[in-house]
């Protein structure tokens, strides 16, 4: 079978070693393609491929009607929404993720932001300390869980909110359970955002829960910029001298943003996230895994398309 690595983005070179291990390993022939610029290139990449891992690399119906031959794809990290799931589903290919497996990349990442913020972005002047402050995790899953073990190391008070896990999967990790989202928002100074890019959160954070944030509340956002209001994430910033915002992914109206609010904003230059040789490491070969897997015992752990 041939598998394609697919990243506009591309892993450490010790990652795709250990990737090419298992494929070539396995019998199975392995192929690049890393830093592509236009659709196009991808589309030519995938013509007689079996098998796919992404990152973020966006796996549209374009590119799956390309794929002739493709019966698997795996995105290299959490959040799916880059893949068309439909389109997979159609064709009756496998779509995967690797849930888990670069979450510690992600939270450490959070808790970077919160200190750099409240360091006054690294400028000279007073900051303020994280310790005894409240954290909102918004959304407990694999990421969530790890900020809120982070957190608690720098003795800030965790919260988090989220109508999936049970109240005492919370709770037995000493994060005090929030019954709604607007009272996360409203007892947090920093509220660290977690939720996946779904028809259900696109948009959904605006000026109705950022308003209710306490006074010097500082948003972060490792999650997806398409669950942010933008153009309310603007006027709440103009409304609330006190708030901050600071983003892993820049929004689209960033340029605005940071002309119009300076260090009060923060958005990496490219999302980084999951740009550690560890994050790579795990989640690009447990991709590997899960396709050699499935090719030798149909095992679809993981499939997100079912
Ligand atoms: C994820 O969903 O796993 C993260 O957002 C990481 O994305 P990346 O692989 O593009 O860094």
């Amino acid at each position: 079978m041939k598998v394609l690595v697919a990243t506009d983005k591309p892993f450490a070179k010790v990652a795709v070693d250990g990737i090419r291990k298992i494929v070539e390993g396995s019998g199975n022939e392995l192929c690049l393609l890393e830093k592509y610029t236009t659709p196009e290139e991808l589309y030519a990449a995938v013509v007689d491929v079996d098998a796919m891992i992404v990152r973020s690399d966006k796996v549209t119906k374009e590119v799956i009607d390309a794929a002739k031959q493709l019966k698997i794809v795996v995105r290299a990290g959490a959040g799916y929404d880059n893949l068309d799931l439909a389109a997979c589903t159609q064709r009756g290919i496998v779509a995967m993720n690797t849930p888990g497996q670069n979450s510690n990349a992600v939270a450490e990442l959070a808790l970077g932001m919160m200190v750099y913020m409240a360091r006054n972005t690294f400028q000279p002047g007073t900051g303020s300390e994280l310790k005894g402050k409240k954290l909102g995790i918004h959304a407990y899953g694999n990421v969530g869980r790890l900020v809120a073990g982070i957190a608690k190391g720098f003795g800030m008070e965790v919260f988090a909110f989220d109508p999936f896990v049970p109240a005492d999967t919370i709770s037995k990790d000493g994060v005090k359970v929030v019954n709604t989202v607007e009272e996360l928002y409203s007892s947090c100074h920093y509220v660290s955002l977690h939720i996946p890019a779904n028809a259900q959160t696109k948009g959904s954070i605006g000026q109705a829960l950022l308003s209710q944030m306490p006074k010097g509340g500082c948003l972060v956002n490792t999650a997806r910029k398409e669950v942010i209001n933008e153009a309310e994430l603007l006027l709440i910033l103009e409304e609330r001298p006190d708030l901050k915002y600071a983003t892993d992914i820049a929004a689209d109206n960033q340029a605005v943003l940071n002309e119009k609010f300076g260090t009060r904003v923060f958005a990496t230059s490219k999302k980084m996230g999951a740009e550690t040789a560890e994050a790579n490491i795990n989640a690009g070969l447990a991709s590997a895994n899960q396709i050699v897997k499935f090719f030798q015992t149909g095992d679809k752990t993981f499939q997100v398309n079912k």
